[in-house]
């Protein structure tokens, strides 16, 4: 495992259009993936969309679940102006603060990529008063460049269409990189990467089970029936989380900070972290040497909430890449995060701390 090899797929991931509900290019290509390395056991879709994979053990002394998901925040067309501009309501927790004028693709009945700009009533036009409110997104449009209702049902967009933030991936200095939906491809790509390393391995006394669950952003839908199908005994989430390590917050108030590594949870908003998970993380990185930190509580929603409620009841807790800017147009983070996560998640696996 290069940070060569973690870029170029944390670029083909990101690059991938998979708003909520709409998942079929991400969950595709990860099945698509997982059969041409031969990464898993058994490998397939759930009627939901879920990509599940089991990685066997002849021990099978615990089932241990990994989940990402693979859908992004977006917005999904609610009305078109005879005019041909679009109206929209958003999927998934937007800071609406920072919607207005950017850029943003839909993708049409055909597959194809449209390209667009939010807009708002124009500055010039705006009060003082107005100017100092948060525009709702009720009140921006899309603007196609197209100039009337029929013209855009022609191109395949109608009520119901999605759409996302257009980011393309871009290398930054330091191994940081930038680009979409790094929440939570980047938990796809630790988790493919993961399965390439224990694909090379003595064998492991623990079954390993996958899921690459649609619809967090959701309500953390695939989660839910994700871990159904697979019986976990225990879970992690795998995620992307707030680094916000920038000016004018607080040491005390900053969740996670790029460059320290996996974050482990002990809390969030939908779950209290099993401490016999999270020892066992953090005895096994202390005994490979590896960098973690803690995430401080009660910062975000994760699937492990909804897991942890499966069946008589699955304890659970959550690794995170730390990340700068999620929920906006962009994501900034640090290949070495998530070279890290892997070999965390590689040591909690093979447990040479024994726990
Ligand atoms: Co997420």
């Amino acid at each position: 495992m290069d940070l060569e090899s973690i870029k170029n797929l944390q670029k083909q991931l990101s690059n991938l259009f998979g708003v909520s509900g709409f998942e079929d290019e991400v969950s595709n290509f990860i099945l698509n993936m997982i059969e041409n390395e031969n990464l898993a056991d058994k490998t397939w879709k759930d009627p939901l969309g879920n990509v599940l994979a089991i990685k066997e053990s002849s021990e099978d002394q615990n089932r241990i679940l990994f989940d990402a998901h693979t859908d992004e925040i977006g917005f999904m067309v609610s009305y078109i102006e005879k005019s041909g501009f679009l109206r929209f309501v958003l999927i998934g927790g937007w800071d609406i603060r920072i919607l207005q004028g950017q850029a943003v693709i839909l993708k049409s009945q055909s597959g194809e990529l449209l390209h667009g700009i939010i807009g708002s009533k124009p500055p010039h036009l705006t009060t003082a008063t107005e100017r100092k409110k948060i525009t709702d997104a009720t009140q921006m449009y899309i603007d196609l460049g197209m100039s009337s209702n029929e013209e855009v049902i022609k191109a395949g967009i109608d009520i119901g269409t999605v759409g996302t933030l257009y980011d393309p991936f871009e290398d930054f200095p330091n191994n940081m990189v930038r680009g979409k939906a790094f929440d939570d491809r980047t938990g796809c790509n630790v988790l493919l990467h993961l399965m390439r390393q224990l694909k090379e391995s003595s064998p492991i006394n623990d079954t390993i089970l996958f899921n690459f669950a649609v619809q967090e952003e959701f309500g953390r839908i695939g989660a839910v029936t994700g871990a159904f199908k697979l019986k976990p005994t225990m879970a992690i989430a795998v995620e992307n989380t707030t680094a916000a390590d920038v000016p004018g917050i607080k040491d005390s108030q900053i969740p996670v900070f790029i460059g320290k590594g996996p974050a482990i949870t002990v809390a969030d908003k939908s779950i209290i972290c099993s401490p016999h998970i999270n020892k066992r993380l953090i005895e096994n990185a202390k005994f490979e040497k590896l960098s973690y930190q803690i995430k401080k509580p009660m910062y975000g929603l994760t699937d492990a909430g909804k897991i942890q409620l499966t069946r008589e009841g699955v304890p659970s807790s959550v690794v995170s890449v730390p990340c700068r800017y999620i929920h906006s147009p962009t994501s900034l983070l640090k290949l070495e995060d998530i070279a890290n996560t892997v070999r965390l998640l590689e040591a909690f696996v093979r447990n040479p701390a024994n726990l």
